[in-house]
């Protein structure tokens, strides 16, 4: 290990489990009080920039690949690798686009609303941010299999860094049919080898676990604390998107908790750490038909509870669940996840953030998608679940027209052709709502010259 190695650990995150583990220790939750661990820094022994405007400069040495990364440029931020043993495939490239044509759907005034475009990343998903860091720690330890599972992204981000570097190989595990086929065939295609588990994404991820625990297969699922290490940076660029001003709003669709949880840390470190003076306010957007986090938090008071959050009130509510066979079920197949692992890290990020919770159905998830599409760059249907929070929390009163809002789109447009090709063709539930849905549907043309042209006149 290198120098920096003695001033970071790993160590669970209530105050009642304050084991401590070093830094090259593959483990994905504290084997004393089984919870989820942190990595942690001794700030004070590590070299912080004083200013975040510091960062920039790397723009100047992009040659450098570590300087090319959008998350190794803030390196000094997640010091928890020696550079030599850095894997980085250029993931990070991503922009935050004012959208005034989004924001009008949402309700917003003019210049308000950011969209943080995360699907630019290789592999076209916020993951390769967590990945990169889970691979630099697999490389670190010396993994040579790495396992995830998936409703998608994680798989094929997980996939492209194990067929780019050849550094370890991959068994990704999916659930049986909703996986879009944009997410399988990168699997596929850049040489995981894909399980496809009959069941869905919470019992594919309960087998993964139980896998990589027996035989020692490097687990790269979100509770991989070095992962979400990695996805930390995204914040960091939307604050560098806006001039290192902090915004009064992240909106960000929940699955598996593990941006939320990150997110949170991100803005928990920059305080700390004296960067930044103040911790915008975090929105989390569930579906409706994956809402563990909205039920529990909003609805039933769930909190952080300085790391003594009301475990009976979680294990009610999943027997509960069990009892009545609740399975998830939404349209935004990324999130569609009843069992988010990193629920307890999520209440830590709603505490620090003054957070709220929301969930909004399918034709709410496919409007907001269809706006960006409209007016912005694109996104696959879970990162719609952004646009349609802000709006609803819009429309309640909690966001201000004139708040500093950035919706968080999780993944790329073509993730998920199918649900966008179905949007606007079809009549989602046949009272399509003409003041909300911008379905696009084809023109069907005869193949003739003078209809062609009767219709092309239409638009002229
Ligand atoms: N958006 C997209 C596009 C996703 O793929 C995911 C998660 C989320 C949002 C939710 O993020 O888990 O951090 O709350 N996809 C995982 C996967 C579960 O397997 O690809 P989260």
């Amino acid at each position: 290990m290198t120098a920096t190695a003695e001033y970071v650990f790993q160590t669970g995150i209530s105050p009642a489990s304050r084991e401590t583990y070093a830094v090259d220790e593959t483990l994905t939750h504290c084997p004393v009080s089984h919870d989820l661990l942190d990595v942690q820094y001794e700030w004070d022994k590590l070299p912080v920039p004083s200013s975040l405007r510091e960062f920039e400069r790397r723009w100047s040495s992009r040659r450098n690949p570590l300087d090319f990364s959008g998350v190794w440029r803030f390196r000094e931020l997640l010091p928890f690798a020696p550079p030599e043993q850095i894997v980085t495939i250029g993931e990070g490239q991503t922009i935050l686009q004012q959208s005034d044509y989004v924001g009008k759907y949402v309700g917003l005034n003019d210049g308000c609303l950011h969209l943080q475009y995360e699907g630019l990343n290789p592999s076209g998903s916020f993951k390769d941010n967590g990945m990169t860091a889970a691979s630099t720690h697999a490389r670190m330890v010396g993994a040579k299999l790495s396992a995830c599972a998936s409703t998608g992204n994680t798989s094929a981000s997980l996939a492209i860094y194990a067929g780019v570097t050849q550094l370890f190989r991959c068994l990704v595990f999916v659930g049986s049919g909703k996986i879009a086929y944009g997410k399988l065939s990168q699997a596929l295609d850049y040489g995981a080898k894909t399980l496809q588990i009959e069941g869905d994404f919470d019992d594919a991820l309960m087998q993964v676990r139980a896998v990589c625990d027996e035989a020692g297969i490097y687990l790269c699922n979100s509770v991989n604390p070095f992962r979400l290490e990695g996805q930390k940076t995204i914040m960091y660029r939307v604050l560098e998107g806006l001039g290192w001003e902090v915004p009064d709003w992240i909106v960000v669709p929940g699955g598996n908790l593990g941006n939320s949880s990150a997110f949170g840390k991100a803005f928990i470190e920059l305080m700390q750490l004296g960067l930044i003076d103040r911790i915008p306010r975090l929105a989390v957007i569930n579906a409706a038909g994956a809402n563990t986090l909205y039920e529990l938090y909003e609805q039933q008071g769930l909190r952080w509870n300085d790391g003594r959050p009301d475990q009976a009130l979680i294990d009610a509510f999943y027997a509960d669940m069990d009892a009545k066979n609740r399975r998830a079920n939404t349209l935004a197949s990324a999130i569609e996840i009843n069992r988010p692992v990193n629920l307890t890290k999520c209440l830590r990020a709603l505490d620090a953030c003054d957070g709220v919770v929301r969930e909004v159905t399918d034709e709410e998830i496919l409007h907001g998608k269809a706006q960006v599409g409209a007016g912005g760059f694109g996104c696959e249907p879970a990162s719609g679940a952004s646009v349609a929070g802000a709006r609803l929390l819009r429309q309640q009163g909690v966001i201000a027209p004139s708040d500093r809002v950035v919706c968080i789109l999780t993944g790329h447009q073509l993730k998920d052709p199918t649900a966008t090709v179905n949007y606007h063709t079809a009549d989602l539930d046949g009272s399509a709502d003409s003041a909300v849905s911008s379905a696009n549907p084809p023109i069907v043309v005869p193949n003739d010259f003078d209809r062609i042209m009767e219709i092309i006149r239409q638009f002229e």
